[in-house]
């Protein structure tokens, strides 16, 4: 009996480091990487690009299953990330672009057109999915799950900083509220809300060093024997 493809999911609120974990960790097994948040944000960027009503669910979901999204890996150089053909990779990371693809994501529909999208990434030698629903929707049977966290002060504190960096003006004070009302809804929602699955290793990253998380997350899965 051949045994399934290895899926490590990663889990959590926004700003917990999933981004860059997941990126690391990937690199790390040589396994490919599914970025689940990518795929909320492209929707609500065509959706934004086609104006919809955010109150229209029946054009968001028709949306969700036309959209097209495909991950330009670059050599040494961030993933780009083309929507509908389009290169929209900054777009994507922009705050209202995350605030949009929160709410699109609380439809359900929108969530089961892109189930499968999702699990066709499920492929060897195996696949780090990031997300908020990865361990307990689209991967429940992934062998490795992980869910991480950091207090909300601390995940503004990282954005704040990551904006800063790019020349955004933005306050601290503002993004925790952004921050808290994300999370609240993403936790709230009637589908695949936002919480760790049962088997899921928790690991709360305030005031860890990124490659002692990368460490604690690589920790999980045995390395091949060679
Ligand atoms: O991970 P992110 O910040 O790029 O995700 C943007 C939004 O998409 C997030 O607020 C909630 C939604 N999302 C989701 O509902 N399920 C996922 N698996 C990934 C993201």
């Amino acid at each position: 009996m051949t045994s399934p493809i290895p899926v490590l999911t990663i889990d959590g609120p926004s700003g917990a480091g999933k981004g860059t974990v997941s990126r690391m960790v990937a690199s790390r097994l040589g396994w490919h990487y599914l970025d689940s948040g990518a795929l909320y944000r492209a929707v609500g960027v065509a959706a934004s690009w086609a104006n919809l009503d955010l109150s229209d669910s029946a054009a968001l979901v028709r949306c969700a299953f036309d959209t097209t999204v495909t991950f330009r890996e670059q050599a040494g150089a961030e993933m780009r990330v083309i929507v509908n053909g389009v290169d929209a990779t900054d777009e994507l990371r922009l705050e209202t672009t995350g605030a949009v693809a929160s709410a699109i994501a609380a439809i359900p529909e929108v969530r089961s057109a892109l189930k499968e999208r999702q699990r066709a990434f499920r492929v060897a030698p195996g696949l780090v999915a990031d997300g908020r629903d990865m361990g307990t929707v689209i991967f429940p049977d992934a062998p490795y799950k992980v869910f991480l966290t950091a207090s909300a002060e601390e995940r503004a504190e990282r954005r704040y900083k990551q904006l800063k960096d790019k020349g955004v003006s933005v306050t601290i004070d503002g993004l925790l509220r952004e921050i808290l009302a994300r999370d609240a809804r993403d936790a709230q929602r009637t589908v695949a809300p936002l919480r760790p699955a049962e088997d899921a290793v928790l690991i709360d990253t305030t005031g860890l060093a990124i490659d002692a998380v990368v460490q604690r997350v690589l920790a999980l899965v045995p390395t091949p024997v060679a």
